[in-house]
């Protein structure tokens, strides 16, 4: 008696380590190219995504020089229409690549902006 119960055991803790190893594994190959872990910290449009458009896209984009009509260095110039703002940098072909002239964006900067967007584009 004693001794079948210590093969049970010992079989639950083998199945218990497979399990363990095997959903390791399969996680690993169900994660994305790019690891989604931004959206699951809130995006602060303040201190996310305006230092993001401040290095890459302001020297174009400002108050005194809004090129194709976007000042991105304020809330309410970006706010006018995110969705194109995402585009641009998507690079996608339903609004002119940007920045212009220069690389895409990394895929972790343009990530921040897409949560932002689906956290409701707030001027936090
Ligand atoms: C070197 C200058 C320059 C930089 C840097 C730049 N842009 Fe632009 N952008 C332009 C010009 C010029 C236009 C207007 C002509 C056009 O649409 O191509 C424009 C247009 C746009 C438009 C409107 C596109 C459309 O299809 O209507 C968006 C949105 C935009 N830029 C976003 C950005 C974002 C976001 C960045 C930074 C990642 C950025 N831009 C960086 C020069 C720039």
């Amino acid at each position: 008696m004693k001794r079948s119960y210590k093969y049970i055991l010992a079989g639950s803790l083998m199945l218990f380590l497979f399990d363990l190893t095997f959903s390791a594994c399969t996680k690993d190959k169900v994660q994305p190219a790019v690891a989604d872990t931004t959206c699951i910290d809130t995006i602060s449009f303040a201190n996310d995504v305006l230092p993001i458009l401040e290095n890459n896209c302001n020297s174009c984009h400002n108050a005194t020089n809004p090129s194709g009509n976007y000042d991105l260095s304020t809330y309410t110039g970006v706010s006018q229409n995110p969705g194109k703002v995402l585009s641009s940098m998507l690079q996608d072909g339903s609004a002119s690549s940007m920045p212009q002239g220069g690389d895409k964006l990394a895929d972790s900067l343009i990530q921040k902006v897409s949560c932002w967007i689906n956290q409701g584009a707030l001027n936090n």
